[in-house]
């Protein structure tokens, strides 16, 4: 499965806001459109983003448009995932090394978009390693084929134990308030013959009471030098009952994700979202109009909930601060 597609200089998208309704691939050959794709979350996903961002950054070459100015345009379009930021400043180095040359950039771009998904199937290898038999897994929000290059980080880890014969079920949180657990997640599981169950988010720490949860597993969208991440919101209260519980809980992410320039959690930027998106479901007003909202799109989880952090370079454990640095040599 997957998301993105580079083909004849046009840049293809599965509109994830349709899914799984319908499956519509939308094209691009200019990159200002592809701002709007990623702010409306077309294409969403911390990887997925930065792939997306470095092809957009092609369209503006192949325009003969200023590149300083997309990059800084692309950069607007969401604060959190810092892909974003990773791929177009690695998209702008090569631009700087190849004066700008439209084919030299695109080749750049599948490079990115290819080591993502290789990166995904490494993570989902080393974190496979850390499921138990029988293992019925809890998962938020979608870290699947769909926010990323192809394959998946958390969802990378379930896909990978799956094949090893160690999945017995996975529950995936609904994720209000763009619910891409029930509408993505429990896709790409339905799709691929995963056993899948969706609860609504306020179920999961009722599953754990009753023992009926070993594992947590979850996506993230920026990891701070000591391990603090943001995530999907309601990833933090999934960790705080992880805890309560004994459950192990674990972000699996690409090198490309962390952050060593922020110590803490509390540097990491959070989108806010339209308040529309909480007074509605599905465009279908379920809220008084009038209503104040509060819609941060991410949390932060403290490390201390943290069992293990998995990348495409094996497991860590704490000390994160010191072992997190240890990764980047
Ligand atoms: O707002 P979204 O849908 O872009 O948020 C996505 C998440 O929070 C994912 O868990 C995260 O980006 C990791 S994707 C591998």
């Amino acid at each position: 499965m997957d998301a993105i597609r580079w083909e004849g200089n046009t840049l293809f998208l599965l509109d994830q806001t349709r899914l799984p309704v319908e499956e519509v691939w939308l094209s691009y050959t200019d990159y200002r459109p592809v701002i709007d794709a990623i702010r409306t979350m077309v294409v969403r996903g911390a990887p997925a983003i930065g792939v997306a961002a470095a092809y957009a950054y092609c369209l503006a070459a192949l325009e003969g448009a200023d590149l300083q100015q997309a990059r800084a345009e692309l950069a607007a379009s969401r604060p959190t995932a810092v892909n974003l930021f990773w791929a177009l400043e690695r998209m702008a180095g090569k631009a700087g090394a190849c004066g700008g040359d439209p084919a030299a950039l695109v080749a750049e771009a599948v490079a990115i978009h290819q080591e993502d998904v290789a990166m995904c199937k490494a993570i989902g290898l080393s974190g496979a390693a850390v499921v138990p038999d029988r293992a019925r897994i809890l998962t938020h929000c979608n870290a699947g084929a769909l926010a990323t290059g192809g394959y998946g980080t958390a969802l990378g880890v379930i896909r990978a134990a799956h094949q090893q014969g160690k999945v017995e079920l996975v529950y995936a949180d609904e994720t209000r308030p763009l619910l891409q657990g029930a509408r993505l997640t429990a896709y790409e599981l339905v799709t691929d013959h995963i056993p899948a169950t969706l609860i609504a988010d306020n179920m999961a720490a009722s599953l754990m009471a009753k023992g009926n949860i070993d594992l947590v597993v979850v996506g993230c969208d920026r990891m701070a030098a000591n391990g603090d991440f943001a995530n999907k919101i309601g990833t933090y209260s999934v960790a705080v009952n992880a805890h309560y519980h004994g459950v192990p809980f674990y972000v699996a992410l690409p090198c490309s994700t962390i952050d060593l320039s922020i110590p803490d959690g509390s540097g990491i930027p959070i989108e806010e979202r339209d308040k529309e998106e909480v007074r509605t479901l599905y465009g279908v007003q379920t809220a008084p109009a009038a209503v104040e909202v509060y819609n941060p799109a991410f949390d932060v989880t403290p490390h201390s909930l943290v069992t293990g952090i998995i990348t495409e370079k094996g497991v860590i454990y704490p000390p994160f601060r010191e072992n997190l640095q240890k990764l980047f040599g």
